[in-house]
């Protein structure tokens, strides 16, 4: 035997035999693969290059798929799974040359990534009557999640450097520190569309928008150089994102934007360049299982601080979330969508008044939107009302016709809107918050409001806003709602011509 061969033979005997063919550190047992019509794909290491890796669906008679390993890698493609079969929980088996690997009870279903900073992942144990919600998700033994530990790096991580909750159904230990937006969206979901749905959490709390996105996103934006921390650029995407983009995923939920308050104008290019840049890589990373155009959810943010005249950067971010559309999705963020939050702060949160704990209407409404956008049932009122036209015509009022949400108003106050009285008619005057009056409603009828605007010629009015506070109203007291959905209409700020 020549020397070579020996020295490999007894490496391999000293690693342990199996231990040199491994799968990625986010494939376990009680995982849940994507189901058909996307193919699910697995992906491992090997210690050797060219090593013929065979996977097997076990007990299927369907043929194994191959992988030639390279740079440490094998990666394949299995057969779009359907979920509903009733032979699941099943055995993959991975084997080669180099020594064989399993995962046992795995289900086939969608596979959700639930990101951003400490609102995603505000834990179970936090949010209000957690003792009866965490006893209901210990039910939903279909559902099944997974938690990446927090860890940045500076360049890019092959695979993940470490895990918080290894892949299991829901427990009384794994729970209490889920995150409680990922999983009761996931309820949500479930309940409706009753196949499995696996869950990986990848957040961290005060992290920037720019931490979790890839330098392809950032030079779309023009971001200047990263500073250091976890703020810095791509430093959570090199280690908490690219790792998981092999996996093919149904989809992405995404609840941040509180710390990016400081560059709020920018994170209307930040956010859908990273939504894009994660919807490219996810696919080209699959081998394009995923689906490049996968729906991304998110939140807008909540209350924040009592103080009902306060403004400071959360408006402007809210704003921003919708790339200035003011809804989702829209032209520039196509297969998204959205909960609004705004009416729903909790100022006496134990845990700061920025993580309120009614995370249960905010997956109700994220969960009804992503019943809609991504998986398409039809017929579903899944926004809230929207401005469609403005009439300035008639002395003294301001006529709002909203018919985005296609339902009637459900009006809850008077209070909320107002102007931007400007002599000058130069929008830009509209910049300084004293050019801003109260516009309050004077009637509201069917879709339309009728704004008091006494006191400013009509061609003086040169905006318009809508709920511009960090924290607009009192729980669920904005003024206007959709009767039919009882969602609230999202925040607004408009310059003429309207
Ligand atoms: C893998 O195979 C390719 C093509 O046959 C060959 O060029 C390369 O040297 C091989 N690499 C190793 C590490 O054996
Ligand atoms: C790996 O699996 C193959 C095929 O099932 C089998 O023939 C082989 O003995 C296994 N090797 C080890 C080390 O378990
Ligand atoms: C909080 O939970 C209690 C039950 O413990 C419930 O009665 C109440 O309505 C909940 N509050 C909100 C705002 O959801
Ligand atoms: C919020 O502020 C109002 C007015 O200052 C006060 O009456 C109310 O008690 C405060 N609410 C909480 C929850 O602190
Ligand atoms: C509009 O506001 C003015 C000034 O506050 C008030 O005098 C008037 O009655 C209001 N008009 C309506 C229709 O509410």
């Amino acid at each position: 035997m020549p020397p070579l061969i020996c020295l490999l033979l007894l490496a391999s005997v000293i690693s342990g035999g199996d231990s040199a063919l491994r799968f990625a550190a986010s494939y376990g047992d009680h995982m849940v693969l994507q189901a058909s019509p996307y193919r699910a794909v697995i992906w491992g290491h090997v210690d050797n290059d060219n090593v013929t890796v065979s996977v097997f669906v076990k007990g299927h008679e369907t043929a194994p798929v191959y992988s030639i390993s390279s740079n440490g890698i094998w990666k394949v493609q299995l057969p779009a799974w359907s979920s509903s079969s009733t032979e699941a929980p099943y055995t993959i088996t991975a084997t080669s040359s180099e020594g064989n690997a399993s995962i046992h009870d795995v289900l086939f279903g969608d596979v959700w990534v639930c990101s951003g900073q400490s609102n995603m992942g505000v834990p179970m144990s936090w949010i209000n009557n957690t003792a009866y919600e965490i006893n209901k998700a210990l039910a939903f033994d279909k559902i099944r999640i997974f938690q990446v530990h927090a860890f940045e790096s500076s360049v890019p991580l092959t695979d993940l450097h470490s895990i918080q909750t290894k892949w299991t159904a829901p427990t009384k230990e794994t729970v209490p520190g889920f995150s409680a937006l990922c999983l009761l969206y996931a309820e949500y979901i479930y309940t409706h569309k009753k196949q499995p749905i696996g869950l990986i959490e990848t957040e961290w709390g005060g992290t920037s928008v720019e931490a979790w996105s890839g330098p392809d996103a950032l030079k779309e934006c023009e971001e200047h150089k990263a500073k250091r921390g976890p703020r810095a650029g791509s430093v959570l995407w090199n280690s908490m994102v690219i790792p998981l983009l092999p996996q093919t995923i149904y989809g992405a939920i995404w609840y941040q934007g509180e710390s990016n308050t400081h560059n709020s104008d920018q994170y209307a290019c930040l956010f859908p360049s990273m939504i894009k840049d994660w919807r490219l890589k996810f696919h080209q990373a699959s081998m394009g299982a995923t689906n490049q155009n996968f729906p991304f959810g998110f939140v807008q943010l909540a209350g924040n601080q009592n103080d009902s005249s306060r403004i400071a950067g959360f408006p402007a971010i809210r704003w921003s979330q919708t790339a200035k559309y003011g809804y989702a999705p829209n032209p520039k963020m196509p297969y998204t969508f959205m909960a609004v939050a705004m009416d729903l702060p909790d100022f006496k949160s134990p845990h700061g008044f920025v993580h309120p704990r009614y995370k249960q209407d905010v997956a109700e409404r994220l969960g009804l939107a992503g019943l809609a956008v991504a998986y398409g049932e039809k017929g579903l009122s899944y926004q809230g009302p929207y401005p469609t036209s403005f009439n300035t015509k008639t002395k003294d009022q301001l006529v709002i016709e909203y018919n985005h949400g296609h339902t009637v108003l459900d009006v809850r106050s008077n209070n909320g809107f107002e102007i931007c009285c400007s002599p000058s008619t130069h929008p830009t005057t509209c910049a300084v918050h004293d050019h801003w009056a109260p516009a309050p409603m004077s009637a509201h009828h069917g879709t339309t409001v009728t704004l008091n605007t006494t006191g400013c010629h009509p061609k003086w009015i040169t905006g318009l806003r809508y709920a511009w506070r960090e924290s607009p109203c009192e729980f669920k007291k904005c003024a206007v709602y959709g009767k039919e959905n009882d969602l609230p209409a999202p925040p607004f700020i408009k310059y003429i011509p309207f």
